[in-house]
């Protein structure tokens, strides 16, 4: 399946679950003072979940350009260094406002990637909040339950708030998460080390690949926690690795969504990408991943400077 194939893919499944189809919003923020840059699919919904604004539809879907290179969310340091984090990406998203919660979602995402996508689900691992005596937040027993539906019980973990809880920045709309992880190591490494144990442990092949937030949160400039006037859905799939996934890669760089400006950059440079942890390798990923965010900025309205 190519790339454009699966985005399709993702948004066939949702608009089916009657989510409308929006576009992305552009990359470059204008109108909130507290991000520069898209650094998450909600971004763009912040009002419908403080209940500022009321949605035009409850139920949504999209693809939306994202930038993290400062602030709360930043992986610039390891993009290009590792071979799953990017400066921009594109976050596949579906939403609730005030709609849908923790049942459908779940029930949901299992069904799009073991249904539809057909990935085996002994590759896959949820986590669920394991509560925060120090924030008051209990353990996530309905998050829980939900996955238990489907999942064994030992593909489920407990993630502390550094993982499981899901903030956008400083202050902003907020709640516990599932994420979900892949373990793409071959079987017979499968067999040998317990996939759950490598998860959120940096291991190169066992990665995440979807976000399910609970958003019933906003969080003050005074770092308090205020519930919501209503309980949403906010979801974000990180689409380069999900294409790598499916195209069965072990870089989200060997997938179709790169090989084109690698190929380039070889021609350009006279080097030739050979997918090691070389410095030049590293230097081919770093270029190819920039050149996409720098494009897509200056499309969306930022210019570069010296700062
Ligand atoms: N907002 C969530 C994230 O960015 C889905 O991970």
């Amino acid at each position: 399946m190519t790339s454009a194939a699966i985005r399709q893919q993702f948004l066939d499944f949702f608009k089916e679950k009657q989510h409308t189809i929006v576009p992305s919003a552009p990359i470059v923020i204008k109108n909130d003072p507290t991000l520069l840059f898209t650094n998450a699919g909600m971004n763009q919904f912040k009002d419908y979940f403080l209940g500022n604004k009321t949605p035009a539809h409850r139920r949504v879907a999209d693809t939306q350009k994202c930038l993290r290179v400062s602030g709360k969310h930043n992986d610039l340091e390891e993009v290009g260094v590792d071979t799953y984090h990017h400066t921009m990406f594109e976050m596949l998203g579906n939403w609730s406002f005030g709609d849908y919660f923790k049942k459908e979602a779940i029930a949901w995402s299992w069904e799009l990637l073991t249904a539809i996508f057909k990935i085996n689900p002994m590759q896959i691992y949820v986590t669920v909040f394991e509560g925060d005596e120090a924030e008051g937040l209990p353990f996530d027993q309905e998050a829980y339950d939900e996955w238990a539906r489907w999942v064994a019980p030992e593909h489920i973990l407990k993630g502390n708030k550094k993982d499981n809880f899901w903030e956008m920045g400083e202050t902003g709309p907020c709640g516990p998460c599932s994420e979900i992880h892949m373990d793409c190591r071959s079987e017979a490494e499968r067999s040998q080390v317990f996939g759950g144990a490598l998860v959120n442990a940096d291991h190169p092949q066992v990665i995440e690949i979807w976000n399910n937030v609970f958003m019933q949160f906003n969080r003050g400039k005074d770092g308090s926690l205020t519930p919501l006037p209503e309980k949403h859905v906010d979801t974000g799939m990180g689409f380069e690795r999900l294409v790598r996934v499916l195209q069965n890669k072990t870089s989200n760089y060997d997938t179709d969504v790169f090989t084109g400006t690698l190929k380039v950059i070889g021609e350009l440079t006279g080097k030739t990408y050979t997918a090691t942890d070389s410095r030049q390798d590293i230097a081919f990923r770093v270029l190819s991943d920039q050149i996409r965010a720098i494009a897509f900025s200056i499309a969306d309205g930022q210019l570069p400077s010296n700062t």
